[in-house]
């Protein structure tokens, strides 16, 4: 059963359907998996989010179990979450590249260009995918997605001028935007808010990136394009589609 719109699609012969999974098995079954990619002496990027949780305590154990690696984390919450599962960190800053960055998105889309940012960590998220040279997306089926923009955009942006920016996305694309946090806004890892965009669809994803980039006082957009990602992708019946480059 091949979506319509995957390519390069492969079962992964070990996950043989057993019984209908609930949404937090999917992830936890795609985490776990996406585990087994880190190999010995890796840099791995890891990445935020439910999906990266399984992941990161999957990790864990292989960790416990003698597995070497080191990793760079996309958030204050990652890097919690990977302290208390014994995996050693290191800054990105002290890193010359990292092998492989596992990490979670909003929305997949046939191309395999992302919403990310759910979680707040879209900037981060993409600085460490940006010194990844392979990076591969966990997430269970619900995240493909035909064309981006129902899940609304995270954009993160410099507090002192957030009004000013939300006006001129308002006005320039007629959409609905929300401040994430409302009258206590969320503040990111780097001190920034989050305006939630709602656009519905995204036709252009490079030009939308580009032209809200452009606006000074948007820091960064959650729209992840030329990553060259795989997508390692859950099912409720239990199996597991890699969709992208072989
Ligand atoms: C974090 O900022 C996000 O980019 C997450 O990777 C994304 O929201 C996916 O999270 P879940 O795995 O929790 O759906």
């Amino acid at each position: 059963m091949t979506p319509y719109w995957c390519r390069n699609t492969r079962i992964l012969p070990e996950c043989v359907p057993l019984r209908m999974l609930s949404s937090e098995d999917i992830k936890k079954t795609v985490g776990t998996l996406a585990a087994r990619e880190v190999q010995e002496n890796m840099t791995v990027g890891l990445g935020t989010g439910t999906t990266a949780h399984w992941l990161i305590v999957a990790l864990g154990e292989r960790v416990q179990q003698g597995l070497q690696c080191r990793a760079v984390p996309t958030s204050r919450q990652t890097a919690l979450l990977a302290e208390a599962n014994n995996i050693p960190l290191v800054p990105l800053n002290e890193v010359e590249r990292i092998d492989l960055t596992i990490d979670g998105a909003d929305e997949i889309d046939p191309q395999l260009q992302l919403i990310k940012g759910g979680g707040g960590a879209l900037l981060q998220e993409k600085m460490v995918a940006s010194a990844s040279q392979q990076v591969l997306i966990i997430a269970d089926h619900t995240k493909l997605v035909p064309r981006l923009g129902l899940f609304p955009l995270p954009v993160e942006l410099v507090p002192y001028n957030w009004k000013q920016v939300q006006r001129i996305i308002e006005k320039k694309y007629s959409i609905n935007t929300n401040l994430r946090g409302g009258q206590q806004p969320f503040v990111t890892d780097h001190g920034h808010y989050i305006l939630d965009c709602h656009f519905k669809q995204i036709p252009d994803a490079e030009v939308l990136a580009q032209a809200l980039r452009n606006i000074t006082g948007v820091v960064e957009v959650g729209l992840f394009l030329h990553f060259n990602a795989q997508a390692m992708i859950g099912y409720p019946d239990g199996s597991i589609k890699m969709i992208g480059p072989e």
